[in-house]
């Protein structure tokens, strides 16, 4: 079974996680992608959708998905986005296409977080992947050595700006044994807009694509 096979497994297993009759938030990455193709075959049984990206918004509008400004609603039942890395507590690092701030507003907003993944993103120690952190332009060299004098390696993304119109620093060399504290202690960096940390809002359903099929870990 191919990586791409195991994404879209756990794409379509996600679907029955869909509350009908409710408003859906999505996720962004290839993951997120197959659901949002998958999602299309139900779509007149939700009432529409709330877009962590321009990129997924595009994609859900492509399939005839209606997409709300998240001001204009009050409750999404349920989020469901890929990750980068998780741990078995299900703590999350995500932001490997960027989009790690409006996933973690999107997040916080829904009533339940189904990440969907396949088994090479479960790990037992997070931090081989490189941390995501969103900076404000103008404090992109403070933030940089703010982080170094935790122990990390920020590298800029080259030629990258976010939705929000902001920078990233990839944070090399982090071993994340205390995901909620580190997530804390990053945000709290003047110029930081978020990291991508999922640990004080983690997922609350792990479906992991692996070649034997879907396993749910809660
Ligand atoms: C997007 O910013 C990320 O948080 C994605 O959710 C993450 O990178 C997973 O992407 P894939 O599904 O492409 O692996």
């Amino acid at each position: 079974m191919t990586q791409d096979e195991m994404k879209q497994a756990v794409a379509k297993a996600a679907i029955e996680h869909v509350v009908k009759g409710t408003i859906i938030g999505i996720g962004t990455g290839s993951t997120a992608n197959f659901f949002i193709d998958e999602l299309a075959t139900i779509k007149h049984q939700i009432d529409g959708t709330v877009a962590s990206s321009e990129a997924s918004a595009e994609r859900l509008r492509g399939h005839g998905i209606e997409v709300m400004d998240l001001n204009s609603v009050s409750e999404i039942s349920v989020y469901i986005d890929g990750a980068d890395e998780s741990n078995k507590h299900l703590h999350l690092i995500k932001g490997g296409g960027g989009a790690l701030t409006r996933e973690k507003i999107v997040a916080a907003v829904s009533k339940k977080f189904v990440c969907i993944a396949d088994e090479s993103k479960l790990v037992d120690i997070m931090g081989t992947f490189p941390l995501p952190v969103e900076v404000i332009p103008m404090a992109r060299s403070y933030v940089a050595r703010e982080i170094a004098k935790l122990g990390g390696q920020p590298v800029l993304r080259e030629g990258f700006t976010t939705d929000n119109g902001n920078v990233i620093l990839d944070v090399h060399n982090l071993e994340i044994m205390e995901p909620v504290k580190l997530e804390e202690t990053l945000n709290h960096i003047t110029g930081v807009v978020t990291n991508g940390l999922f640990a004080i809002r983690p997922a609350d359903v792990l479906l992991l694509g692996t070649p034997d099929g879907v396993k749910t870990i809660t």
